[in-house]
């Protein structure tokens, strides 16, 4: 497993290569929702490359960029595993040079919405550095998490719009035993806080079942049900239940699967996402 550093190494790795290309771009402190994707990048390519880069571009500016946790050395522990060919650990100056001025700028109620509303500017981060990945690293399939509901239908239409020739897969969320979906954040959490953190999971099972179970397609009233679940729980503060079209990501009056539950909280300082996808059985 080569570690490379820079975009002029990663280039001539590349060079080398004649079978097709994997990439999975992560921030680090990887878990076991990251690992699904490089074992599914291993199983789907002759060379796969990692990124490990903690995008400063996506964090806004009272966010947690300065304290995003870090541990690369049990990074590459954990990858050297898992028959990843190049670990690409760039810095922010080799992707972020003096004088950087091109950014790729989603518009529309894609990027004004759900993340977008309460993270402005995060996606154009995202895309300007999920863009540049690709270019670096030239891959044929790319793989994400479905954890990150937004950020899939965002990269998706970049890859649509700007013709780029990739081919991207999204896998299923990995989850804790309590259903607490798997997330570098989590650490951030105290033991009272991550008792209280699989309330994510309860309310999109109670949303599932309300539409599921009690065939309920108006939209307030599968958020409601979700909504009691949050509202038991005095430490969690609510930022958003949404229903919204699973491709488009449009919100929803009426619920026609699939279709995403997307849920946001706080718990102390900690924000915590996740997503059920709804479908019709
Ligand atoms: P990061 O949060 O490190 O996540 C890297 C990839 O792992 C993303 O595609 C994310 O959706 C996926 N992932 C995270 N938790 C997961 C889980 N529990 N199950 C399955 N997949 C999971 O997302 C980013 O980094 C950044 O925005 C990035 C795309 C790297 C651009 O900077």
């Amino acid at each position: 497993m080569h570690i490379v550093r820079t975009v002029q190494a990663m280039r001539h790795e590349h060079e080398q290569w004649t079978g097709s290309v994997g990439l999975v771009p992560t921030m680090g402190y990887l878990h076991k929702g990251h690992l699904s994707l490089v074992e599914h990048a291993r199983a789907e390519n002759e060379h796969v490359v990692v990124s490990i880069f903690i995008n400063p571009t996506q964090f806004g500016q009272h966010e947690d960029l300065a304290s995003y946790p870090r541990d690369i050395e049990h990074d590459l522990q954990l990858l050297s595993n898992l028959g990843v060919d190049v670990v690409f650990i760039p810095t922010v100056d080799e992707i972020y040079p003096s004088g950087f001025t091109t950014y790729v700028t989603p518009e529309g109620p894609l990027v004004e919405q759900g993340e977008g509303a309460i993270r402005p500017g995060h996606f154009r981060g995202v895309a300007t550095v999920v863009l540049k990945l690709f270019l670096i690293v030239q891959p044929q399939r790319v793989y994400f998490g479905q954890k990150d509901a937004q950020q899939v239908v965002v990269i998706r239409r970049m890859i649509e719009d700007l013709n780029l020739p990739i081919t991207m897969q999204t896998l299923p969320t990995i989850r804790e035993a309590d259903g607490l979906a798997m997330s570098s954040r989590n650490s951030y959490l105290t033991a009272s806080e991550r008792a209280s953190a699989c309330v994510l999971y309860r309310a999109l099972s109670a949303a599932m079942a309300a539409f599921d179970l009690q065939r309920l397609t108006d939209v307030q009233a599968i958020s409601g049900a979700a909504r009691t679940v949050v509202d038991s729980m005095p430490n969690i503060r609510l930022e958003y239940i949404e229903i919204r079209d699973y491709s488009t990501f449009l919100p929803l009056q009426t619920l026609r699967p699939p279709a995403l539950v997307l849920i946001a909280v706080r718990i102390g300082k900690t924000r915590l996402i996740d997503n059920f996808v709804l479908h019709t059985d």
